[in-house]
């Protein structure tokens, strides 16, 4: 197994480290506070080619293998999660699905304007009562010949209000199951269409997430992605993808947080001299350095499995368990390196640990990530 960068992978992180840097950096504590991330932000990730990192350049993509995707991803995580998330849902749920199972008219219409980031798009599966449990769609999508009415509604919506393309996966036959689900292209102008209030969150505040509402909104039956009833499959196969993608942002903030509490135990002193000198603080730094290289071999794993055409569902969910796990541990520890500074705002290092908490939650939570291993290793 040889993880050696490319030129072209080097040259990619280092595109992402600097955009971090000099444009998400300076104002990530306020859009946090606000709760508020700048369209103009997102043109320009789209302009730099980060919106549709994986999609094929004749759909305005970068074409891009999956590796390429997570050490941007990770590097977009240290400094702002809310902008990674973005990216994230657009690349790995949005445009690889429509990319993998769209038709060429849905691909011209929609995949070409997501890629090139001058839309966004989300992923619309969760309900109110269908989180983990994501067979149990309440949400409906009734066959009316040559289009479907769609009602119901869908919870914590990233890019609920901010995209313009909406996936959202329905129930059109409940007596099929899972096998009466499919996955529908809803425009954000359709009639009938509404979107909730904000989420007011723990962390990832910068991000637009929202409840949206259908009511009778009548959808073409063009806009089915696959064959009638692959709307599970479609959401569980593209999901299997997006846990790659929430792996590396997991990855990123816990490679963020370390190299901070890193910097400042060379820095603050106590004692008499660096914090970094007590074996104490030299000890946590040494765990977190060996659990945040552990994760990043497991994310680069499961990215080289999709890129080499491997089953990846098995290593994207070690990978997503493990670096949120990571993450949610490392920002912890870089908040008590950090002591009393660690708990106000301008250190970033209490935003970081509000940020990791999500990465075990969504796109499939620890939980269920067990499930999908457990599933994978007993199955033979
Ligand atoms: N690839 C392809 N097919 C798959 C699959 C995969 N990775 N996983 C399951 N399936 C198929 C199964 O083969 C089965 O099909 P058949 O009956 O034809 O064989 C069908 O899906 C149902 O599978 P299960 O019987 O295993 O279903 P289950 O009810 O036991 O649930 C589960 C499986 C893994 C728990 C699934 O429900 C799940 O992943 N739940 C979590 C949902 C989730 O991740 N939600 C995140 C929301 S999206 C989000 O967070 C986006 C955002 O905005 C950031």
């Amino acid at each position: 197994m040889d993880f050696t960068l490319s030129e072209e992978q080097l040259m990619i992180q280092q595109a992402a480290k600097d955009f971090a840097q000099n444009e998400l950096l300076s104002g990530v504590i306020e859009r946090d506070d606000a709760q508020k991330f700048p369209s103009e932000l997102v043109r320009k990730m789209g302009e730099l080619g980060f919106m549709g990192m994986m999609v094929d350049e004749k759909y305005g993509g970068s074409g891009l293998g999956t590796l390429s995707y997570v050490l941007a991803m990770e590097e977009l995580s240290k400094i702002d999660a809310s902008a990674s998330v973005m990216v994230s849902v657009n690349n790995s749920l949005v445009c690889w699905g429509l990319e993998t199972y769209g038709t060429e008219e849905q691909k011209q219409k929609y995949l070409t304007r997501l890629a090139s980031g001058e839309i966004i798009g989300a992923f619309c599966l969760s309900e109110p009562e269908a989180g983990s449990d994501a067979t149990s769609q309440k949400t409906t999508a009734i066959d009316k010949g040559d289009h479907y009415i769609l009602n119901g509604t869908k919870n914590w919506i990233t890019n609920g209000n901010q995209a313009e393309v909406y996936l959202v996966i329905a129930q059109t036959d409940r007596e099929k199951g899972h096998h009466g689900i499919n996955a529908l292209i809803v425009e954000k102008n359709m009639e009938g269409f509404d979107i909730g209030p904000k989420e007011n969150k723990l962390g990832i505040r910068g991000s637009d997430t929202h409840s949206l509402m259908f009511n009778d909104v009548k959808v073409p039956k063009k806009n089915r992605i696959g064959d009638d009833g692959f709307g599970f499959k479609f959401a569980m196969k593209t999901l299997a993808g997006g846990r790659i993608g929430i792996a590396a942002q997991a990855l990123g903030i816990a490679a963020g947080a370390y190299e901070l509490a890193l910097k400042y135990s060379k820095e603050r002193k106590a004692f008499g001299t660096e914090i970094a000198n007590h074996q104490v603080i030299a000890f946590k730094l040494a765990d977190m350095h060996t659990k945040i290289q552990a994760a990043r071999h497991l994310v680069y794993q499961a990215a080289c499995d999709k890129d080499a055409g491997n089953d990846y569902t098995l290593s994207g969910a070690m990978a997503k368990l493990y670096a949120s796990e990571v993450a949610m541990e490392t920002a912890v520890e870089a908040v008590q390196i950090h002591g009393g500074n660690g708990y106000v705002k301008d250190y970033h290092v209490e935003r970081l640990m509000r940020d990791a908490k999500i990465t075990q939650i969504y796109e499939g939570t620890s939980e269920i990530q067990k499930i999908v291993i457990s599933r994978s290793i007993l199955k033979d």
